[in-house]
């Protein structure tokens, strides 16, 4: 088996033989999850805690139904309802859970670096449900897999990812995943929503969606991330959409049979027309919020394997 992680914090450390790997295994649990009787037995007795410190729905709801197919015992964690809000810093939380034995801990945070720091202090395998605007490596993993399925390949496939880039963890991983993969890869969006240095990533830049899309087979569009914004960055979202929202001129400049893509939560009329992320020819939203189960299916599986075999180890190495 070609996956060695022992966290899946981000899609830095991966490398492509494990993307693949991955994606592979995901397809298996497409197939299950599509049948009436979706259960396997791969986390059998294994315990998954789900802590989301941010609010979610795709990721969350996701992550509880992948660790139930698989027959894990899940918790999700009421942050709301925790210690947390009498004050209990994010390790002391993850200590305090640590020594309830989980094998898997799902972990959201505002904070960029926070998942990588929680998994250094515990004795299971993390997965990273998305930290500031770092990393969220599960979002990048079924992006990949739903333009695997719609385009039958990752290489030499021009991805357009267009609007708040700067802000953005989604485009991050995007970004890694995509070019370990060898697409070819172009941000669009207005320069005050473009990371610093984003011209020397090895990418295109463009202002200007019209020329940015030219021949896209893929167009991801991204949700603007006002929480994560501490000042104006926009004119006006009129303004905003006129120029970067997607809607039918815009997206004729891509191949005809370009794929549109959204993480969600959608703007509708913000970042993206309603009438074009409905499109069941042009959309695949829905495919991704599909893939997004199966990925965390996969992800864990190969963790828990990864793990199981780490006690193994360990126990015969007591032994010995
Ligand atoms: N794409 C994504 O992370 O959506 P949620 O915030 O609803 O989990």
């Amino acid at each position: 088996m070609t996956f060695r992680a022992r966290h899946l914090l981000g899609i830095e450390p991966l490398a492509p033989p494990e993307i693949t790997t991955l994606l592979d295994l995901a397809e298996d649990y497409v197939e299950l999850n599509r049948r009436t009787v979706k259960h396997s037995d791969a986390l059998a007795g294994m315990t998954q805690i789900n802590m989301f410190f941010e609010n979610s729905t795709r990721t969350q709801a996701s992550f509880e139904l992948a660790g139930k197919r698989l027959g894990a015992d899940v918790m999700n964690m009421a942050v709301a309802h925790s210690s947390v809000k009498k004050g209990e810093t994010l390790i002391d939380t993850a200590l305090t859970l640590n020594a309830m034995h989980p094998d898997l801990l799902v972990v959201r945070h505002p904070q960029s670096g926070a998942v990588n720091l929680l998994a250094e202090k515990v004795n299971c395998a993390v997965l990273n449900a998305g930290d500031g605007r770092h990393e969220h490596p599960t979002q990048a993993l079924l992006d990949a897999l739903t333009i695997r399925r719609a385009k039958g390949r990752l290489h030499r496939l021009t991805v357009a990812i267009c609007g708040d880039i700067a802000h953005s963890r989604v485009a991050r991983s995007n970004l890694l995943l995509l070019g370990k993969m060898e697409s070819r890869l172009r941000l669009i969006g207005p320069a005050t929503l473009m990371p610093p240095g984003a011209a020397d990533l090895g990418v295109e830049v463009f202002e200007d969606m019209n020329e940015g899309l030219e021949g896209a087979d893929v167009v991801m569009m991204l949700r603007l991330q006002r929480e994560r914004m501490d000042g104006g960055f926009i004119p006006s979202e009129r303004e905003y959409y006129h120029r970067w929202g997607l809607d039918a001129e815009k997206l004729a400049r891509a191949k005809p049979d370009a794929i549109v893509m959204h993480p969600g939560p959608m703007n509708r009329g913000v970042e993206i027309d309603g009438t074009i992320a409905d499109d069941i020819n042009r959309s695949v939203i829905q495919d991704q919020v599909e893939m997004g189960v199966a990925v965390r299916m996969a992800a864990m599986d190969l963790l828990a394997r990864n793990l199981r075999a780490e006690r193994g180890r360990a126990a015969a190495e007591q032994m010995a």
